[in-house]
């Protein structure tokens, strides 16, 4: 296989960490969720991080962390739903292998939320959350495969990955 690394993009809840580690453990990659690297090192989870030093400063970690993987090999990277907003994290990210991107519709998204939301920017209110997928969604529409993960399962979506990368 020529691709060096698979990048995975999408909005919250799209299923990036589940599918990315699945794909990782099937192709004997490592894996790397951002936000999980990014918590490891400020030693407190992303929802703490925007509470106690603000999205500006998650903003920049999230940057910093992205460009040190710039040289791996061999990774599924599991991105947070902003981190492609910053055209500088796009740059590193398209350079390092495929990006793919992991779509689902408001409404799917709602549910496999569900009352267990800890995440910042998501706000369960279906108006607010949609226009945020509906801005967002021109930039997770540039990636080179883009997966409509309504009504499949994690296993699912591998298979449509690896059948997709040959
Ligand atoms: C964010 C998505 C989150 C996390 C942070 C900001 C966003 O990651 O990076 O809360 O801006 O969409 P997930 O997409 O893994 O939920």
């Amino acid at each position: 296989m020529k691709i060096l690394n698979i990048v995975l993009i999408g909005f919250m809840s799209t299923g990036k960490t589940s599918v990315g580690k699945r794909l990782a453990q099937q192709l004997n990659w490592d894996f790397v969720d951002t936000d999980l690297e990014i918590e490891k090192i400020n030693g407190m989870s992303v929802s703490e991080i925007f509470r106690k030093h603000g999205e500006t400063y998650f903003r920049s970690e999230e940057e910093a962390l992205i460009k040190s993987l710039l040289e791996r090999k061999h990774c599924v990277i599991a991105t947070g739903g902003g981190a492609v907003l910053n055209p500088e994290n796009w740059k590193v990210l398209t350079q390092m292998g495929y990006v793919i991107a992991l779509y689902a519709p408001i409404d799917t998204i709602l549910e496999r939320v569900g009352k267990s939301n800890d995440r910042p920017l998501f706000k369960s209110k279906r108006d607010e959350d949609e226009r945020l997928l509906i801005a967002r969604q021109p930039i997770y529409n540039k990636a080179e495969l883009i997966i409509n993960t309504t009504e499949m399962d994690v296993d699912q979506v591998v298979e449509e990955i690896i059948c997709n990368i040959g």
